[in-house]
């Protein structure tokens, strides 16, 4: 059966090009053979061309000018989390993108779009549950006016640390336990990008969820979008104490709510 003709042709991808859309950092999804992680930032780069386009052979250098390029990170920012990336990873030469899904390295349970690891398996599955994406889209928009948001074609809802908290707590509860490392590592993933893509309207401040959906879901950048400012370490500390406050106050509330008199304490 051949291809209909609006079909992007299959192609192979070598290194940050791509042959077909031949432009700089076009999205491409990922073609036959090509290696994706459970990371959606590293996907995002693989997908515009930050890094190789096939998602192998990536070195920590690789890893820090893209997340530069693409993000904006700054530079102790990037080396921090590509070097203590292939720490974690026990890893020194060049590594794939699926490689980095080494299940309880950097990879953990309780992810916000991804599965569980099946028991006995030693890498987590990349493939993205859109029911979950929706649950996270939901959350940024739990205590809004209703008939706002998306659906109402309102791209103006913003999802803030409090929403990241909202989603944080459910997954936690609705997956395996994880312990207090990989929490924060699950904190410190959405700190980064609620940092990076941080936007202001006149009553509010957040990401844009429409931005988020399609990041987490699809692995694309926002048309158009390029970094604004240097996104550092300690800002991105900052959200994931801020994420990590809602969410204990969150649990506190509910604990109460259950009737548990100690947790007023
Ligand atoms: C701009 C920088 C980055 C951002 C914004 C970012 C963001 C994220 C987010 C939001 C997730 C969670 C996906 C989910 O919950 O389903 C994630 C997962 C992950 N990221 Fe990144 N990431 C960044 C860079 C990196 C780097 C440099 C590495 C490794 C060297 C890495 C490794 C991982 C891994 C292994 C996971 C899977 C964790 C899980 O089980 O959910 N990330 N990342």
């Amino acid at each position: 059966m051949s291809l209909p003709q609006s079909h992007p042709a299959v192609h192979q991808h070598k290194g940050l090009s791509c042959p077909v859309s031949g432009k700089l950092h076009e999205y491409c999804p990922p073609q036959a053979g090509d290696s994706r992680s459970a990371c959606p930032a590293l996907n995002t780069m693989a997908n515009h061309g930050y890094i190789a386009r096939d998602g192998k052979n990536i070195s920590a250098f690789d890893l820090i000018r893209g997340l530069k390029a693409c993000y904006g990170l700054s530079t102790p920012l990037a080396v921090f989390l590509s070097v203590v990336g292939f720490i974690i990873l026990k890893k020194v030469r060049n590594i794939s993108l699926f490689e980095i899904g080494k299940h309880n390295a950097i990879e953990h349970d309780a992810s916000l779009v991804h599965h569980d690891t099946p028991q006995g398996q030693e890498y987590a599955p990349i493939d993205i549950d859109q029911t979950l994406v929706g649950r996270l889209i939901a959350d940024a928009k739990t205590g809004r006016e209703q008939g706002e948001g998306p659906e109402a074609g309102d791209t103006r809802i913003l999802m803030d640390a409090t929403d990241v908290a909202r989603a944080r707590v459910r997954r936690e509860k609705e997956c395996r336990p994880i312990d207090s490392v990989h929490a924060e590592i699950a904190r410190g993933e959405m700190g980064i990008i609620l940092g990076v893509w941080e936007t202001k309207t006149h009553d509010n401040v957040g990401i844009p969820v429409e931005w988020m959906r399609r990041w987490i879901g699809s692995e694309r950048l926002p048309d158009g979008w390029k970094p604004d400012h240097v996104q550092g370490l300690l800002d991105v500390v900052k959200r994931s104490k801020a994420i990590r406050t809602a969410m204990d106050e969150m649990k506190k509330n509910e604990a109460i709510a259950n009737g548990d008199e100690k947790a007023k304490l």
